[in-house]
């Protein structure tokens, strides 16, 4: 925006000694810098703001015949036609509204998020081309007309990050409804909706699926990254709900397992893994999922892939840099300064251009590091991390710099910098009238492409308010940020239950007295035991590639006796000497069933176990798993 000026204005303050010069000129550059950062992020907020409730439905005023509580992605129905509700994109906008309303009451932020909870609730049992909602393969799907209904063309699907985000934003409303006094609104209006995502979650996350910019097919860290945080948060909603949820407890660990192979010894995330190969793996993929599961409560552990552990920060350099030779509009850009950023370098889609969510991506995941290190009164530079350090002030060595060194401070001052050089970068690319498309031109900068993107002006947002210190609530994630010495895909199938309470209380306004204090957790429905065993089921088939063992049996979780509803088991085990297949199922407490194991080729043909049928009663005496361990027949 004031880039041309502020470099004109250094040049004339620039000359006071000669002794020293080079450090006034940077200071100066950086004051007036800090100074248009502030003066954009006054003027834009207001503009990302209404824009970004424009994009809502019903009664948004860009989003006119979109259902109530869909998020439309972008107004633009031609050229490109964005003119649809993803569930991606949805979860992740909805999360920064209600990250907003918990940090301040707002009744028509409140209305958003009533209307977005009541619109997932009915998305989630629609059936669509990712399968139906018996068995949760379509809460897979991808995207929605604006009316909330499929949309049956041909798309990247499944593309399984959606759940979880959603899962994600619906838990931080639920969690502010407990400790606001309405824990039974939480519980029978908005868990039911979380609860299936979250068994959704537990179920697939070994599966493949598209990638967030629904082009790899294979895993993609930012699915696998959200997948753990829904389970960890989801395991500990429940138990603020006086629930459980033993598929999440099971599996999240598993999940963080998996989520440390994608890092490269080359100093890097590569982002999507078991497909999608011919690329370098660089993406801001990675950036977005270290913003994403921020908490700043786990410092910067690096497990969870923290904004400022040694990884984030070294692959934030890694990403930044694969952008600084192939975009005209950062070259003569100085190493250490901030640059236009895309998606991935090898990116073509409209020609390849810098993103705006990308550019203001690169910006928060800085702010979100200054947040933890002004809070710890310290910052750890180590051998990992050293090179992302030595771009802002090259004379740094690895080392703890306590708040009260002269290292920790031009580190600080070198950050909040190189952070608003982004922010300045996207803002200045805005229209003149404020309004952020999806991209700008890799040359020259001009803005192009879907025209008011939702999810530009939802990391405007979040960055902004990252800049001005606000800290997002808490994952949870220091209760399942340890990774496991064996990592293996486990996974546990569930049952699905549209959500049917749809209409919440008139007024649920913020209650002071509960906002600070209350984190206790409202009485059992059951007594104290779960309502559900996690019952692993494990048996040694030895198969050939394309084949499938699935276990069918007499109730709903499997599969009702309907072949097509049959439960596959995982053969992440699997080896010729131990041809082991598993799955986790929850199943009612008590509960007698009978079951077999069938095999079922590539081409959908099935074989049966021989009789009688299996059978068993699941534990009623509080027992929260089991295992049920045979051989093919
Ligand atoms: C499943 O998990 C295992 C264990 O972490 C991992 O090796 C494998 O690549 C995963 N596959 C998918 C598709 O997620
Ligand atoms: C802002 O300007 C752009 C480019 O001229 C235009 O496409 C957009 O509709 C304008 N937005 C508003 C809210 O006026
Ligand atoms: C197994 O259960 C199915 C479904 O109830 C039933 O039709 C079948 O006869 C049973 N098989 C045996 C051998 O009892």
């Amino acid at each position: 925006m004031h880039a041309l000026s502020s470099i004109l204005l250094v040049g004339a303050y620039a000359v006071q000694t000669v002794l020293g010069r080079v450090d006034t000129v940077a200071r100066r550059e950086a004051e007036i810098l800090k100074r248009d950062v502030d003066s954009l992020i006054a003027t834009e907020t207001p503009i990302a703001w209404r824009n970004l409730l424009c994009n809502i439905g019903s009664s948004g005023c860009a989003a006119s015949g979109a259902a109530s509580g869909a998020v439309v992605a972008s107004p633009s129905k031609s050229d490109p036609d964005y003119w649809y509700t993803w569930t991606r994109d949805s979860a992740l906008v909805l999360k920064g509204i209600v990250d907003s309303f918990v940090n301040t009451y707002d009744a028509n932020l409140q209305t958003q998020i009533h209307n977005y909870v009541i619109s997932q609730a009915k998305l989630q049992s629609v059936s669509n081309p990712s399968g139906s909602f018996s068995n949760g393969a379509g809460l897979g799907e991808p995207k929605f007309l604006v009316n909330l209904q499929q949309f049956t063309g041909e798309w990247g699907r499944p593309q399984r990050d959606g759940p979880p985000l959603r899962a994600i934003a619906l838990i931080g409303y639920a969690r502010w409804l407990v400790d606001n006094g309405y824990a039974s609104t939480a519980q029978t209006v908005v868990w039911p909706v979380i609860k299936n995502d979250l068994t959704y979650t537990a179920q697939y996350w070994n599966n493949t699926g598209f990638d967030l910019w629904e082009e790899v097919q294979g895993s993609s860290f930012f699915t696998i990254a959200s997948s753990h945080r829904a389970l960890v948060e989801g395991a500990a909603l429940a138990t603020k709900l006086g629930t459980s949820c033993a598929s999440c407890t099971a599996v999240a660990p598993q999940v963080l397992c998996f989520l440390q192979k994608f890092w490269s010894n080359s100093g890097y995330v590569v982002s999507n893994i078991n497909g999608g190969n011919w690329r370098s793996g660089k993406d801001v993929n990675s950036i977005i999922t270290s913003i994403h599961n921020f908490d700043a409560t786990v410092g910067c552990d690096v497990n969870t892939f923290q904004p400022c552990s040694d990884k984030a920060l070294l692959n934030h350099k890694a990403v930044t840099d694969s952008f600084r030779s192939i975009y005209g509009v950062n070259s003569g850009i100085a190493q250490g300064v901030a640059v236009a950023v895309g998606r991935y370098s090898e990116d073509t889609y409209y020609n390849g251009n810098p993103w705006y969510l990308a550019t203001l991506a690169a910006a928060e995941q800085l702010y979100d590091s200054l947040i933890v290190w002004k809070k710890a009164g310290s910052i750890t530079v180590t051998s990992t991390s050293l090179p992302f350090f030595k771009d802002l002030v090259s004379s740094v060595t690895a080392g703890t710099y306590s708040s009260s060194t002269a290292t920790y401070t031009s580190i600080i001052n070198a950050v909040q910098t190189y952070a608003d050089g982004y922010m300045n970068i996207a803002g200045s690319r805005a229209h003149s009238n404020g309004s952020m498309p999806e991209q700008f031109l890799r040359s020259g900068g001009a803005p192009v492409g879907a025209r008011d993107l939702t999810w530009s002006y939802s990391a405007f947002l979040t960055a902004a308010a990252r800049r001005a210190g606000v800290i997002p609530p808490s994952w949870n994630a220091a209760s399942g940020n340890t990774v496991p010495g064996t990592c293996s895909g486990a996974a546990v199938a569930g049952s699905y239950t549209s959500a049917t309470v749809t209409t919440f209380p008139t007024s649920l306004t913020a209650n002071p007295s509960y906002t600070v204090t209350a984190t206790g957790t409202v009485p059992s429905p059951t007594g104290g035991c779960a309502s559900e065993v996690l019952v692993t089921f494990k048996e040694l088939a030895t198969t050939t590639f394309g084949q499938t063992i699935k276990i069918i049996g007499s109730i709903p979780a499997l599969g009702s006796w309907n072949t097509a509803n049959a439960v596959a088991l995982s053969a992440a085990g699997y080896t010729s000497s131990n041809p082991l297949w598993t799955i986790g199922v929850l199943l009612p407490a008590g509960t007698a069933v009978q079951y077999k194991f069938i095999n079922v080729g590539a081409d959908g043909s099935v074989k049966w176990e021989s009789d009688p049928n299996r059978s068993f009663t699941v534990p009623s005496d509080c027992s929260t798993t089991s295992t049920q361990s045979s051989s093919w027949r």
